[in-house]
């Protein structure tokens, strides 16, 4: 446990600005870091979890803000991937299987694009994943600025590059909504 004292924020605080939108306190992960960044996804040889771990970061960042530990350890990137490698957890094309998250405390509600969809479920306790950079990478949102309706600002846990963390609604694909049970 004592590695991972540094990386893993146990308590969800909720922090507001002046600004008035909140900002939602979320692990943060990152898909290269060196504990398990040269790891295989799913095991595939030329799949790291450097390159195409961003959205196993993404809901490993879910599952461990929500207190959801695997066989009883602290879900980060590793363990998540081997969990899912023996319980059906990728499907083919080493794609993340959320059907499998269900015995392990997540519960995959449905995907939209719609946008204001995404926010009222953020607002009602829900999880997002956005998929973003033209379905290239993932980030966790973890609060949205929406004072200038026409210009919605997201912001983003980003396990790819962690300083840029805010997202225009026309880089994101879709949102991805998850629910802790
Ligand atoms: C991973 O792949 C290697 C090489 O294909 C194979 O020998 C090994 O059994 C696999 N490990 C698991 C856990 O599936
Ligand atoms: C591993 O990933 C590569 C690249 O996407 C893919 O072509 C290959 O089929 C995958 N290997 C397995 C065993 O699924
Ligand atoms: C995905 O996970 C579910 C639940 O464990 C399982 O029933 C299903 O067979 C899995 N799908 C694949 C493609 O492995």
């Amino acid at each position: 446990m004592g590695s991972f004292k540094n990386t893993v924020l146990i308590l969800i605080l909720l922090v507001t600005y002046g600004q008035g939108y909140t900002i939602r306190s979320i692990t943060a992960y990152q898909n290269c870091d060196v504990k398990w960044g040269r790891e295989q996804l799913n095991n595939n040889s030329s799949k790291s979890i450097c390159q195409y771990g961003s959205l196993l970061s993404c809901v490993a960042m879910i599952l461990q803000t929500s207190s959801k530990p695997i066989n009883s350890r602290p879900v980060n990137p590793a363990v998540l991937n081997k969990y899912l490698m023996n319980n059906n957890g990728f499907k083919q094309g080493d794609e993340v299987n959320f059907s499998a998250l269900e015995q392990v405390g997540l519960h995959f509600v449905k995907t939209v694009s719609d946008l204001k969809t995404a926010q009222e479920y953020f607002n009602s306790n829900h999880y997002i994943v956005l998929n973003i950079n033209y379905g290239k990478n993932y980030g966790v949102l973890i609060g949205f600025d929406d004072s200038d309706k026409s210009n919605v600002i997201y912001y983003i846990n980003n396990p790819i590059i962690p300083s840029e963390t805010k997202v225009a609604a026309k880089d994101i694909s879709v949102a991805i909504i998850f629910k802790a049970l």
